[in-house]
């Protein structure tokens, strides 16, 4: 499939946010091991939250839809033991899926294989042998210390340890095996990474303390109680929308329950500094996350700079900010971004390849990507690379740029967002359209 985007003479409209990709992974694998019975609504209908839902059937947990309940699932968990999957399982393109798996099974007494398509196959996985290997488990990695990943799970013993990369994903693969380890165990991470497992296995039951260090504590073995979950809305997928109601001129946004952790709002924080319009109604709870309504307006942005600090808190936001810079007054500086070359591609480099596709300037020093805003911009052919965050960044950047854009290889879209094309053909009135064929 492709995209096909003329200039947008609007982008006005309201939508109940899609469920957040981290918080279905985390509802559908933390369940599947606790034991019980509950309900999870609001879930992510993309590829990469199928994936986790398909393996933790694999591993015996049973996961029935909620007939006439869109991403409504009905989940009864395996109480602390698995079933040992029939083979390899497939994490298709999904790292969230593949590290935390591999947590989730490092004290079942069996292997297990975890595969993935050829760009997950591509990404870093020492991160997560590293600390399961602390715990007692034994992980075998590919070459280059790549996946297939196989975990070959045991007896654990509580261990320390330090994470040299501030991950969501290898905090919680080393929660959830200290979790059923014996024994003490303590993880340190050099800042703050979303916090959505911490929440989550709280609200399960589970007891883990910050000490003085900020190090996450706790004591195994510790059984976890199933617990329903109603996904608050993803503020990644969303940011897009956002985006598009900031650029477009007399754009309009309303975007209805948005999960706005605070580790996860470093991208409002950054249009706000850009002179972003946006306002949040209704600050609530939900399944023990903050939610709340967004109305993001056009806005005249500034160009900013963003510190390696606020990183984890807009990783996956780094294309969509490095888009509304291209249309900002002056130059843009994001420092420190090395993690942005490991995700589902070299996102550091296409980022700045997407916005010099459309006439723009964009550079890479070092670690950093540097961006000049307020050049005229003009639509133009641009690849995904297979890589979704990329594809709908180009999207929305092309709604705002002269003439016609056609975006290719954007399939991989609906690993985390699927509802994207009928939204933005909504919003656009028509100024997007969907092609078969490249
Ligand atoms: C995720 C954590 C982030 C993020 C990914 C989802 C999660 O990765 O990029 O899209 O659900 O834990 P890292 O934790 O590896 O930075």
């Amino acid at each position: 499939m492709s995209y096909r985007i003329e200039t947008a003479k609007k982008f006005r409209g309201r939508w109940r946010a899609s469920g957040d990709k981290s918080i279905t992974h985390r509802a559908f694998l933390f369940n599947a091991l606790a034991e019980g019975e509950a309900l999870i609504k609001g879930a992510n209908g993309g590829e990469d939250c199928t994936r986790s839902r398909e393996l933790v059937l694999e591993l015996g947990a049973v996961v029935e839809p909620v007939k006439g309940e869109k991403g409504s699932w009905r989940i009864e968990g395996r109480a602390g033991r698995f079933v040992e999957p029939e083979g390899p399982v497939d994490a298709g393109n999904s790292g969230t899926t593949m590290r935390l798996a591999s947590g989730l099974v490092a004290a079942q007494p069996f292997a297990v294989k975890l595969t993935g398509d050829e760009s997950l196959e591509r990404r870093p996985m020492e991160r997560i042998a590293k600390p399961l290997t602390a715990l007692g488990a034994e992980v075998t990695l590919g070459h280059d210390g790549t996946a297939p990943i196989t975990i070959r799970g045991g007896a654990l013993q509580g261990a320390e340890y330090e994470s040299g990369v501030a991950s969501a994903q290898v905090k919680t693969a080393f929660l959830l095996a200290a979790l059923q380890a014996t024994g003490e165990s303590r993880f340190r991470e050099p800042r703050l990474s979303r916090d959505h497992s911490e929440r989550l296995l709280e609200r399960m039951g589970a007891t883990l303390a910050r000490d003085e260090e900020g190090a996450l504590t706790l004591s195994g073995p510790q059984p976890l109680r199933a617990v329903n979950v109603s996904v608050p809305g993803d503020l990644s997928s969303a940011s897009f929308l956002i985006a598009a109601g900031l650029t477009v001129e007399g754009g309009n946004v309303l975007v209805k329950n948005l999960g706005v952790n605070p580790t996860r709002t470093g991208f409002l924080d950054v249009i706000e500094r850009m002179g972003g319009r946006y306002a949040l109604y209704h600050p609530r709870e939900e399944a023990g996350e903050p939610v709340a309504d967004l109305l993001a307006q056009y806005s005249k942005l500034q160009a900013t700079e963003v510190g390696p600090e606020e990183l984890p808190r807009l990783v996956d936001e780094i294309p969509i900010l490095a888009a509304l810079a291209a249309r900002a007054g002056g130059v843009s500086r994001f420092r420190g971004l090395a993690e942005l070359r490991v995700k589902e591609s070299d996102r550091l480099t296409l980022s700045a390849e997407l916005v010099n596709a459309f006439g723009g300037r964009a550079w890479v020093e070092d670690d950093d990507l540097l961006v000049e805003g307020g050049r005229s911009l003009k639509g133009c052919a641009f690849e995904s690379r297979g890589d979704h965050r990329i594809a709908m960044t180009a999207a929305v950047l092309a709604l705002s740029c002269g003439g016609t854009t056609v975006v290719g290889d954007t399939d991989c879209v609906a690993t985390s967002f699927p509802e994207f094309p009928s939204l933005m053909r909504r919003f656009s009135a028509g100024a997007f359209s969907q092609e078969s064929g490249e």
